[in-house]
């Protein structure tokens, strides 16, 4: 069964610009993932990189490059096109993010996040 997380603040938020979000239940070193927002639309991505798997972050919000061109990892530099997640440089070596459904409903924002559990639910013993 899908678990829906509303991001309504998104909305209104700069364009372009981007936001972590946590799991309440959760534990991440970072956010457990991240929307941007760009040319009115918005993408979500689990806050994996494909490199070694570490946050994009080391600022919170900070996903995007200088220019706000790219989603950019700070920890070895790999770049991301914004609208797919695809890698576009740097050692992700053509892997990109994970993106997750988002819905815009009536009033809401929501975004899907069973993936994000899934992928970063720390493994049962
Ligand atoms: S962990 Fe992201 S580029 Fe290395």
């Amino acid at each position: 069964m899908s678990e829906w997380m509303v991001i309504d603040a998104m909305r209104d938020a700069a364009d372009p610009s981007a936001k972590g979000y946590k799991l309440d239940d959760l534990v991440t070193s970072g956010a457990a993932f991240f929307v941007v927002k760009k040319d009115s639309q918005l993408h979500a991505y689990v806050n994996q990189c494909p490199h070694v798997g570490a946050p994009l972050e080391w600022i919170p919000d900070q996903f995007l490059d200088a220019d706000a061109q790219f989603i950019q990892c700070a920890v070895h530099g790999a770049a991301f096109v914004i609208d797919d997640g695809a890698c576009a440089g740097g050692p992700c070596n053509g892997v990109g993010l994970t993106a997750l459904p988002l819905l815009q409903e009536g009033d809401h924002v929501k975004v899907d996040v069973t993936t994000v559990r899934e992928l970063l639910s720390p493994p049962a013993i």
